[in-house]
């Protein structure tokens, strides 16, 4: 089983990122950290309260992170996209005491130093709280096993900018920093999440054999998003799982990816291409070695993606 802090912006894709992780009897998920995003961290750690409460798992440590970007500007959010609370169409009713002013970010070093070398972080928002975990502890991060992060988008457009990924351009200091520093990085960027997508019909199917109260709000959430992305992008098939496509990568699914190994740098200083994911995919660049040598993410196997899906999310083989 495969130990895993899972670092959201609790909005729609990283809901149901959650409920596989909770419903995969692979992942044993040993905490959460949720921060500004999508929304802010208050209603983050709000919605993620209510989906360990719907699956019956709030013995699963929540850990309050970063408000804002390590700029210090004023965050921007998204509530057109994930819903006002981030949860397309549902309110959660959490009481405010269960979630307001957290200051436990203690016990992520805790989590890390009682599993020492078999921690796996994926994070699926704005890279800020993984990298203040760096900074304020680097030598307990480096009892981390391996470090997964949805952002930026390699030799494709972008989505928050015609060139950036909203995770990386919500903090590209922050993810700058994680993708220089970050050791045992796996990089799953846009180019290959836009194509993890989930259709009307397959989420019908899953809707069809739910059986739980965590499984029955898969419904609701992905049919808002599915409307908007119909807005955003009309046509397109379904709805993209950018963060579920990223935990799935920390898993041992034969023949999901293929991958290249390249030194990676966002752009943090400039202006048209600020929050941009840059890495050398110029004819003849090759693999590289050493530390900082992140690998990436560059191709998805939707066939393979669509059938572990449905295994894990309706229970059937
Ligand atoms: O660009 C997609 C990413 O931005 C996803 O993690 C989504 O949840 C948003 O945070
Ligand atoms: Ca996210």
């Amino acid at each position: 089983m495969k130990k895993i802090i899972l670092f959201a912006d609790t909005g729609i894709d990283d809901s149901i990122a959650l409920t596989y992780a909770l419903k995969n009897p692979e992942v044993d998920l040993i905490g959460v950290v949720s921060g500004y995003g999508n929304i802010d961290r208050e209603k983050a750690y709000r919605n993620v309260e209510y989906l360990l409460e719907l699956a019956g798992r709030t013995d699963i440590p929540v850990i309050a992170g970063a408000t804002r970007p390590l700029s210090g500007e004023e965050p921007e959010f998204f509530p057109e996209i994930h819903g006002i609370e981030g949860l397309g169409p549902i309110d959660p009713p959490i009481p405010e005491e269960r979630y307001a002013n957290r200051t436990n970010f203690s016990k992520l070093f805790n989590l890390i130093k009682d599993n020492r070398d078999e921690v796996i972080i994926v994070n699926v928002g704005r890279c800020t709280s993984l990298a203040i975990a760096h900074y304020l502890s680097p030598e307990v991060m480096e009892d981390v096993k391996e470090t997964y992060v949805m952002g930026g988008a390699f030799i494709e457009p972008g989505n928050e900018t015609e060139v950036a990924e909203a995770n990386f351009f919500g903090d590209p200091i922050a993810a700058n920093y994680v993708c220089q520093n970050v050791v045992n990085l796996t990089i799953v960027p846009l180019n290959v999440t836009r194509d993890a997508l989930l259709s009307p019909s397959i989420v019908n199917l899953i809707d069809t054999r739910s059986d739980s109260p965590l499984e029955e709000i898969i419904k609701p959430i992905l049919d808002f998003y599915y409307e908007v992305y119909q807005q955003l992008e009309p046509g397109i098939a379904g709805t993209p799982q950018h963060d579920l496509a990223a935990l799935m990568a920390a898993l041992d699914i034969s023949g999901l990816y293929e991958y290249k190994k390249r030194e990676v740098k966002v752009e943090y200083k400039g202006n048209f291409a600020y929050g941009k994911s840059i890495a050398d995919f110029r004819p003849g660049s090759s693999n590289c070695f050493g530390p900082n040598c992140a690998r990436i993410a560059l191709k998805i196997n939707h066939d393979v993606f669509v059938s572990n899906v449905l295994e894990i999310l309706t229970n059937h083989k």
